[in-house]
């Protein structure tokens, strides 16, 4: 399998905190790599993006609501009070999308985000600081709204070389379970 099309091992890794059957949004989901994902393991998946041609295969998915919406250019947010007990977005950045995001996160729900971060100009697209997080943004994105598990800010190798900030953080205030396997 072509690496840009395994979910990322970020959201891999902390998808056992996603609590069991708990719907899961996939914000500008692309192919749905992370849709085929969550489907796999169970959960009612909402795949959003404004194009949605990818994911041609999956439309008769009875656990699959697809989402065709522009999330940019003054487009109202297109789920207005739904929640969702995961939230996911890989490889995309729009700024104003934070507050919805955030209100998307139902109590207990997972905010599991990875995309582009400041030094990856370096390495090729993006290069434009408006599609590139700041370093420890997504912390202060979340902070005294969700708690913070885990976060990173650095280079990867793979599936090409690029600098990445990755967050996961969780709407609680109880003790997030921590897997030895971590
Ligand atoms: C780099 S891809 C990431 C896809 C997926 N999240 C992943 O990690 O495999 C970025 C996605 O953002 C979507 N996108 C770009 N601009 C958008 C917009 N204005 N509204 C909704 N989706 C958008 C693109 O269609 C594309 O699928």
């Amino acid at each position: 399998m072509h690496a840009d099309r395994e979910p990322s091992t970020w959201i891999t890794r902390f998808a056992p905190l996603v609590g069991p059957g708990a719907a899961v949004l996939d914000l500008a989901c692309g192919g749905g790599r992370h849709t085929r994902f969550f489907l796999a393991r169970g959960h009612p998946v909402t795949a959003v993006d404004v194009d949605t041609s990818g994911l041609e295969d999956l439309r008769q998915h009875p656990q699959l609501e697809i989402v065709q919406a522009d999330l940019e250019h003054g487009a109202p947010w297109p789920l207005p009070g739904h929640r969702f007990g995961a939230v996911v977005v890989a490889n995309y950045l729009w700024r104003p999308l934070f507050p919805p995001i955030l209100q998307s996160i139902d109590e207990g729900g997972v905010l599991l985000y990875e995309t582009f971060a400041r030094g990856n100009e370096a390495y090729g697209r993006p290069t434009n600081p408006d599609f590139l997080l700041e370093p420890g943004e997504l912390i202060e994105v979340v902070r005294g709204r969700l708690q913070v598990v885990a976060y990173e800010h650095g280079y990867v190798e793979r599936p090409r070389p690029a600098v990445k900030q990755r967050l996961c953080a969780v709407r609680t205030d109880r003790p997030v379970p921590l897997c030895s396997s971590w």
